[in-house]
């Protein structure tokens, strides 16, 4: 939060705010003041509040040795002025304590400012799961710079995966796990991250950015886990409405392609949610 500046006196600081409460008062807007207060108090609450979602996905094509196979995904920290590190800290801890297979994290690591970066790789280099936390960049990432947050979470043991993919084995059994760069910079090559794969394997892929959905269908891909929209960060009740057909978060088929969208963490804008508070996603893969 930006501290209060004083200019100049004492007194001149607080005339504008006399004048906006006697306007209040003048109007009789005491009620819809006090309904605004009451919205941004619980809505900078949430912001700090933290969900964990459990879902289980049914995939056709998930060789059995996958079966119950646990993500935790994590996307859109934002390390910023507004998201602390005590606080992601905290998401870090609770999600080590859901013991996962595997972490996945769908980019927008910061905002905009550069110097959040390296403290932010330090403590997402605290993720444990036994197979490792695998990671995309998110358009902040490359508002920010790419290359030094590419540089520090390898640093942190954690593998990029940008426009490329490998074959991930468990057992007798392997899939093709894959990311892409973000989609909105226009950075995003689908086939690039697919080379090398076979169209009968299991395709699991990390886009930021869910809009390419149907251009992974199209593709093949399996299960795509995305972020970036926030699950819209402040909902309104009107919302649903108007926005009816828009991929905001949670679990989508488009053909035989599934998408998973975090809410994430972070905020962007205003450093408030409001019915869509931060998720951690626990997500259990099962064999259909
Ligand atoms: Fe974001």
């Amino acid at each position: 939060m930006t501290p209060t500046r004083i200019y100049f006196s004492e007194m001149k600081s607080r005339q504008p705010y006399g004048s906006i409460f006697s306007v209040v008062k003048r109007k009789g807007l005491f009620p819809v003041a006090s309904q605004v207060l009451t919205f941004i108090k619980h809505a900078l609450a949430e912001a700090n509040s933290i969900s964990i979602e459990h879902v289980k996905i049914h995939l056709k094509r998930l060789p059995k040795d996958f079966d119950r196979f646990k993500i935790v995904h994590l996307s859109d920290l934002h390390h910023s002025p507004f998201t602390k590190i005590d606080y992601i800290e905290k998401v870090i801890d609770i999600s080590n304590q859901l013991r996962p297979d595997m972490f996945i994290l769908t980019g927008d690591y910061v905002s905009h400012e550069v110097e959040y970066i390296t403290p932010l790789a330090k403590a997402l280099s605290h993720l444990k799961a036994h197979y490792g936390t695998y990671a995309c960049l998110g358009n902040h990432d490359h508002w920010t710079d790419a290359e030094l947050i590419t540089k520090e979470l390898q640093k942190s043991g954690i593998k990029l995966l940008i426009n490329e993919g490998f074959y991930f084995s468990l057992n007798d059994s392997r899939i093709w796990l894959c990311g892409v760069d973000d989609y909105m910079v226009g950075k995003a090559h689908l086939k690039a991250a697919l080379k090398g794969s076979k169209e009968e394997d299991f395709k699991l892929l990390l886009s930021h950015n869910p809009q390419i959905l149907r251009f992974a269908a199209y593709h093949g891909v399996d299960l795509m886990l995305s972020g970036h929209t926030h699950g819209g960060q402040i909902r309104l009740k009107t919302e649903r409405k108007l926005l009816p057909r828009r991929l905001k978060s949670g679990l989508y088929r488009y053909r035989e392609t599934q998408v998973y969208i975090t809410r994430g963490i972070g905020t962007v804008v205003v450093p408030m949610r409001y019915q869509c508070p931060p998720e951690i996603s626990l997500l259990e893969l099962c064999s259909a």
